[in-house]
């Protein structure tokens, strides 16, 4: 019998598929981030364990996981393992790569559309009792985003989803800026590849979609913000620290940039006071990219899937190379 720790909950029919294969599962019942000490502490003799993005997993932690042999990342995106030193201890580690592209997709253009047309702030309107009928000169008077320019920096499948949208849905023309160029997405979408300077002065919406890596740490900054459009609206819903957050508000403060969506954070969970007071045209939202109920099972189902081949000797379903 392996033993297997979550270090959040998961579905219940999930749990039960490993538990009826003979294993004993432990899982962490409390919500916000583990501990390093709980952490530690949990995976002393864990075979295997299913984890979140909130969960550091550094060399030192792994080391102390003698018995582990499969990470299961509840995510597409893996930046808070160590993978080198995972595979230099001999643990595979595995993500949930395809399921939550296009629920993460239908979130970017969620964000999108919410602050460029103020959907926040006429909420808060008509609840609070200030709607007192139609006006030519509305106090909530948006952008529009049919025919705009929509540009990606990050051209893989969530970036992909979100051209197609805003192509087939919203009649943009797209733009993309990505490490390789994606003939692909050029040929269905007619998207134009351009260099990271050219995206950022002819978008009118610019949407992160790159994963975080040294190069792409802070890509977004003050230089950044200068060279957008002055309306022009970001959305971020990759990874928090491909963003200066202080550049961020800053660029909002001073008019630099219309507006934000923005669903990840640099400091996460923590979100820095100056975004917090903003309300014109920005939307901020906790991190809910994949949250639909289908993709959080499809991605329990993957990473349970995952840990039941490896602990039978099997091959995993999705390494992380
Ligand atoms: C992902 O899949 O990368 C999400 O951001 C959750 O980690």
């Amino acid at each position: 019998m392996a033993k297997i720790y979550a270090t959040c909950r998961v579905f219940a029919d999930e749990i039960a598929r490993l538990r009826g294969a003979g294993h004993d599962v432990q899982m962490r019942g409390q919500e916000g981030p583990i501990s390093r000490d709980e952490l530690i502490r949990s995976i002393s003799d864990a075979d295997a364990m299913i984890c979140l993005l909130s969960d550091k997993i550094d060399a030192k932690v792994i080391a102390t996981g003698p018995r582990l042999r499969i990470i299961a990342n509840l995510g597409v995106g893996y930046d808070n393992i160590d993978v080198p030193a995972a595979h230099a201890a001999g643990i595979i580690v595995t993500n949930t790569p395809g399921a939550l592209t296009e629920t993460t997709a239908d979130l970017t253009f969620a964000l999108l559309l919410a602050a460029a047309r103020r959907i926040l702030e006429a909420d808060e309107y008509v609840r609070s009792g200030k709607f007192l009928g139609w006006e030519l000169l509305q106090k909530h008077l948006g952008l529009d985003v049919f025919g705009k320019t929509l540009g990606i920096v990050g051209m893989g499948r969530i970036g992909t989803a979100v051209a197609r949208r805003g192509h087939f849905g919203f009649g943009m023309k797209g733009l993309y800026h990505n490490r390789h160029r994606n003939i692909d997405a050029e040929r269905e979408l007619g998207a134009r590849y351009v260099t990271f300077e050219e995206l950022l002065e002819e978008s009118d919406f610019v949407c992160v979609h790159t994963p975080l890596t040294e190069e792409t740490h802070h890509l977004f900054n003050k230089d950044s913000f200068r060279k957008m459009k002055k309306s022009a609206i970001l959305v971020n819903v990759a990874r928090g620290p491909v963003v200066d957050e202080v550049a961020l508000v800053w660029a909002l403060e001073t008019g630099e940039i219309a507006g934000a969506g923005i669903d990840v954070y640099e400091r996460e969970p923590q979100v820095h006071p100056g975004l917090l007071k903003l309300k014109e045209r920005v939307v901020l939202a906790p991190h809910i990219g994949s949250a639909s109920v289908e993709t959080r099972r499809k991605m329990a189902k993957i990473a349970v899937d995952n840990v039941l081949s490896v602990l039978s000797g099997g091959e995993p379903l999705n390494p992380v190379t």
